[in-house]
Order: structure tokens, then sequence, then C-alpha cells
């Protein structure tokens, strides 16, 4: 099979082997016949499962590739007020967002138009529009590659940050996929309202202040037109969402750190508890880019360059490589480090390649 199927970057080379796990039960097996061994190769097994994340060498991959099909959502009641909802790793996100919506439930509404499954957002704690999913994340069940355990991992267990948290940070030390996401539980309130807007590009679009609340489907409709515009929302036939969302995480930096007195600059917080951290403070990638000279739709050559409608989007215009989408990545990489001192870090999960290579 050839990897570049199973990904939105439409990149990456062939896999020999490749199970499917259309259940919880499976998956588990799949773990279970594949733990973590001390010595071998890393990353030792692949997990797929929506493909937006990834960007796979053209190499491909030699080891057992897992498909996460799982599907499934339970819904407990827990007060008047709320629900918990637990859903298997492998059901598509947005379907789930709308779910929700549907059920009349209010959280996920401007975690909207996201690709992408499930068990993979809280991994790198998907966030968007003032969201994350941390904020409505109760517990992960997940599987221990390494003690062969089911292990429930509950919000603080999970040490969220911003696009991080100890699942990533675990398979990042480990070189492998450690703690495999079988099943997310969100606690989420009884109500057609949102959450307070808290993105002033959002509050615009819906005509609010920051801090009011609207009706769920409001924010989710503006939340996926302003996806749209950005080329975040799935679409075969727009090349600019031929790509994994935003190539680079916003730098993390000190408070004091030296940035051009335009740069667009927010504060740090934690996840979980809203504090904010007054040590740091985050900028914009997109904007580092634009301005080190790379516009949107730079190219080094025509098969992969930037979208058209958003500079943090690296895409595929048709035909790319993984190779060419790595070399426009290191030549921004370079330029915004000349410009600004400011290593960029890459988001998605770079199996069988490297920016440093
Ligand atoms: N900007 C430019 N040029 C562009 C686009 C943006 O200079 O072509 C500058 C502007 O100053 C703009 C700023 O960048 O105000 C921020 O842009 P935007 O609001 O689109 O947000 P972002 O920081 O680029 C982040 C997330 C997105 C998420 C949006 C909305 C990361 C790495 N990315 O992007 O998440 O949808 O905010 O909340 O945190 C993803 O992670 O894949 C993703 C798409």
């Amino acid at each position: 099979m050839n990897l570049a199927e199973l990904t939105t970057f439409r990149v990456g080379g062939p896999a020999d082997t490749v199970t499917e796990a259309p259940t919880r039960g499976a998956l588990a097996e799949f773990c279970a016949a594949h733990p973590l061994q001390a010595g071998g190769p890393r990353p030792d097994v692949l997990f797929v499962a929506g493909g937006s994340n990834l960007l796979i060498g053209d190499a491909g991959f030699s080891g057992p590739v897992c498909l996460i099909r799982s599907t499934g959502v339970q819904m407990h009641e827990v007060t008047p007020d709320e629900r918990l909802l637990t859903v298997e790793a492998g059901e598509n996100w947005d379907a789930f967002v709308a779910d929700t919506l549907a059920r009349g439930l209010t959280g996920l509404e401007a975690l909207s138009g996201i690709p992408g499954t499930v068990g993979a957002t809280p991994v790198q704690n998907v966030g968007a529009y003032g969201a994350e999913v941390a904020e409505s994340i109760e517990s992960v069940l997940v599987f221990d590659r390494m003690s062969g355990d089911e292990l429930r991992l509950d919000r603080t267990d999970l040490e969220f940050g911003y696009r991080t948290s100890r699942l990533k940070r675990t398979a990042a030390n480990t070189g492998a996929v450690q703690f495999v996401v079988l099943a997310v539980t969100f606690r989420l309130g009884v109500s057609r309202l949102s959450a307070p807007v808290r993105y002033t590009q959002l509050a615009r679009a819906l005509e609010v202040d920051l801090g009011e609340q609207v009706d769920t489907r409001e924010v989710r409709e503006a939340v996926l037109a302003l996806r749209a515009s950005k080329g975040m929302v799935l679409d075969d036939a727009d090349h600019d969402t031929w790509s994994a969302g935003s190539f680079f995480t916003n730098p993390i930096l000190p408070a004091d750190a030296a940035l051009p007195a335009e740069a667009p600059v927010y504060p740090v917080t934690d996840p979980v508890t809203g504090a904010r951290d007054p040590r740091l403070v985050k900028t914009s990638a997109a904007w580092l880019i634009d301005r080190a000279g790379f516009g949107r739709g730079f190219g080094l050559g025509e098969r992969s360059t930037l979208s058209q409608k958003h500079t943090l989007a690296l895409t595929n215009r048709g035909d790319a490589r993984a190779a060419d989408i790595l070399e426009l990545a290191r030549h921004i990489r370079a330029g915004v480090r000349e410009a600004y001192g400011i290593t960029l870090e890459p988001e998605p999960n770079l199996i069988g390649c490297s920016l440093d290579a």
C-alpha cells in the first residue's frame, strides 16, 4: 500500500504490512501483539488515523502499520447541566463536534472543521479560535505498549501544554508511541450557548465583543468560514488544503525576548487552569514567515509551495514528493532563523524524514 493515500499531504512511500483496527478491541489487540521493546528501529510501528498531521518520507515505512478505524460515541448524564461522552479513537473529529452541537451540548464549537480523528486530539492538545481540547477532556483511555496495560489518564495526568501533552512528550522521548489512545472522554455543558468568544478574528466575524456568548451553531458556521478562507478545511479540489494545517508551531519565547515592535504577541496560558505564565510569550509563526520574505504562494519549485491563503501551511500542489516539502520547510526555517534568530519547530509528526537531515 502507498502511504500517500492515507495522508492529507498526499505524500509518503510504501508500507508492506498494514492492519486495520475497526474496533477498540482490535486496536488493543494490535498493541498487545506489538509491545514497545528496548532497541530496534524507532518508530517501530506506525499508527495512522486521519493522516492530517503526518509527513511520511518518500521511502515509506518498513515496519507494521495500524490504521485506527474504531468508531462509536457513548453519552452519560453526570448532572442536569453536564454530560460525559466517551468516543472511540477513530471517530472523525468534525463529525463528532457537529454531533455534540446537534445534541445541544457546548464546549467544542470553536474546534469545528479540524481534520483528523478524535484519538489524535489529546496528543497535541488540538486548539483553534480560543479553545483547546484540554479544557473539555475528562480522561483518556490508553494502551501502554511498555507495560501491556490499559490505563485511564485524567486531565492532570495528561500534562497538557500548547500543542503538547504527556502523550506527545513520551513519544518524543521514546522515539515511538508508548501510549496509544483507545478512547477519549469529554465533559461538555448542556446548552445552546457557546463558550465565551476568545479569539479576536472570531468575535469580529460574529460581530460580538470578546467574552460574549452566542448560539453554538453560529460559532460553528463562523469558524468553518474562517478556516475555509485560510485553506484549513479539507477540499480535494483545492491544493491549498493538501497540507498538514499549520506546518510550524507558534514560537514560545521568554517575555523579554527581542521581537520587532509590530510582531503579534499572545499570552501563554495553562490549558487546564487558564493561568497566565508571565515569564513567556507566544508569537506568530505565520507572521515571522511572511515578514522574513516568504509570502503566500512562495515556493522553491512548483511542486510544493506555501498556501495561497496562509503562510503557515506548506502544501502539495499535486505531484510533490516528501523531499519537495522538506526542502521548502528547511529553506523557510533557515530564512526565519536568519531574520529573527528564532528556530521554528515543525508541528506534524515526521516519519522516516527530518528537517535536520
Ligand atoms: N499571518 C500572516 N500571514 C498569513 C497568515 C497569518 O502574517 O498568511 C499572521 C497575522 O498577523 C495573523 C497571525 O499570523 O494575525 C495569526 O494567524 P491565524 O489567526 O491564522 O493563526 P495561526 O497562529 O497562524 C493558529 C493555529 C491554527 C488555528 C488558528 C486559529 C498553531 C500552530 N496554529 O494559527 O491551528 O486554526 O491559530 O486559532 O497554533 C493547526 O494547528 O494545524 C492549525 C491550523
